[in-house]
């Protein structure tokens, strides 16, 4: 393993500022939000959507990798070139979700445990012979009354730590993603007991594996009160449980902390970084964004699948980009939200 080259990476997606955009929604789910907005779910319409989202201006000066779904990195730009080639030419460092999602876990109704280490050595051999310098693998635990159990969060550690160790071999930065769901009516002290919990069981079995933190990223979830909770704490507690939750749990080695945003709106998740900066302006980690949906949605809304609004969708995604960055550096301001 060359650390060096792995801290490279860490450091070109996440530092000074920048953050990675997720476009790598699997086909079933990327269809599902197209549906949603009466957009036809064509192979093609998807290649368009992403290719929109990854060709604004100037979007590596807030965006330094993007994460794709193994359609996107084998298909090409509406010129010809591949996706992991055109996004290396524009400063923007390729990236691949390898897991194959979250299953059913045997004995523990309600649970899930992420799939996909068998094979996965080959397929990252692939993938870097394609371009990509990074990965991702998603974990979900879920919060409910008997949940998550240790059974769960043990075996979602364990595969992470797996999946870390391969990617390192290979010469690609794991994105690795424990995500506690925001769903539910539980309250932020659950979250943050949840969270640091799982937290602390992914760096045991980092540790275990031989993970070198310096080369991964870790992308968690913000310690927040659950989507039904009654009486949800605003954003000044959830900037500060965060840093607490992160301070306690995440050893000061790792390459940095991209969050995920989980369902939050695109302002709310940008609001939650910056005031996290302006809370403590000496963190030991880069500490950023990797949102999905709350860098696009108005991208996607805006497109609707017609030629005529790539330009404007492409905007979107870059204002978006940019205020993100802006909070990744304490330095946003709400009165720069544009009306929609
Ligand atoms: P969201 O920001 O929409 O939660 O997506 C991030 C992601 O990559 C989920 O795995």
């Amino acid at each position: 393993m060359d650390l060096q080259t792995l801290t490279d990476t860490t450091a070109a997606l996440v530092e000074q500022g920048r953050g990675i955009l997720a476009i790598d929604e699997s086909t079933p789910t990327c269809n599902k939000r197209f549906d949603a907005l009466g957009i036809p779910t064509t192979e093609e319409n998807r290649r368009t959507y992403r290719e929109l989202l990854v060709s604004g201006e100037g979007l590596s000066d807030h965006i330094g990798g993007a994460i794709l779904f193994d359609e996107t990195i084998r298909q090409t730009t509406g010129d010809g070139e591949a996706f992991p080639d055109f996004m290396a030419s524009r400063g923007i460092v390729p990236g691949i979700k390898v897991d194959t999602g979250a299953k059913p876990l045997a004995g523990h109704p309600g649970e899930l445990v992420t799939e996909g280490l068998d094979g996965l050595r080959d397929r990252l051999d692939e993938y870097r012979e394609m371009g990509a310098r990074f990965a991702k693998w998603r974990a979900v635990i879920t919060i409910g009354d008997e949940t998550p159990t240790r059974a769960c969060t043990e075996a979602n550690a364990h595969a992470l730590a797996r999946y870390a160790a391969l990617c390192q071999e290979a010469g690609i930065v794991p994105i690795v993603e424990p995500e506690v769901l925001m769903d539910g009516a539980h309250g932020i002290d659950r979250c943050h007991e949840v969270t640091a919990t799982t937290l602390a069981t992914v760096f045991e079995q980092l540790h275990t594996q031989d993970v070198r933190l310096e080369g991964i990223v870790l992308k968690p979830n913000m310690v927040i009160s659950g989507l039904l909770h009654e009486d949800r704490a605003g954003p000044d507690e959830v900037a500060e449980r965060t840093l607490a939750c992160l301070r306690d749990c995440v050893p000061a080695a790792v390459g940095g902390i991209a969050f995920l945003s989980g369902g939050q709106d695109d302002v709310e998740a940008t609001e939650h970084l910056d005031l996290m900066h302006r809370l403590d302006g000496d963190l030991p980690w880069p500490l950023t964004f990797s949102y999905g949906r709350a860098l696009q949605r108005s991208a996607l809304r805006i497109w609707q699948g017609r030629p005529d609004n790539v330009d404007d969708a492409r905007n979107a995604l870059l204002e978006r980009a940019r205020l993100n960055s802006l909070a990744a550096r304490g330095r946003y301001h709400a009165d720069a939200e544009q009306p929609v």
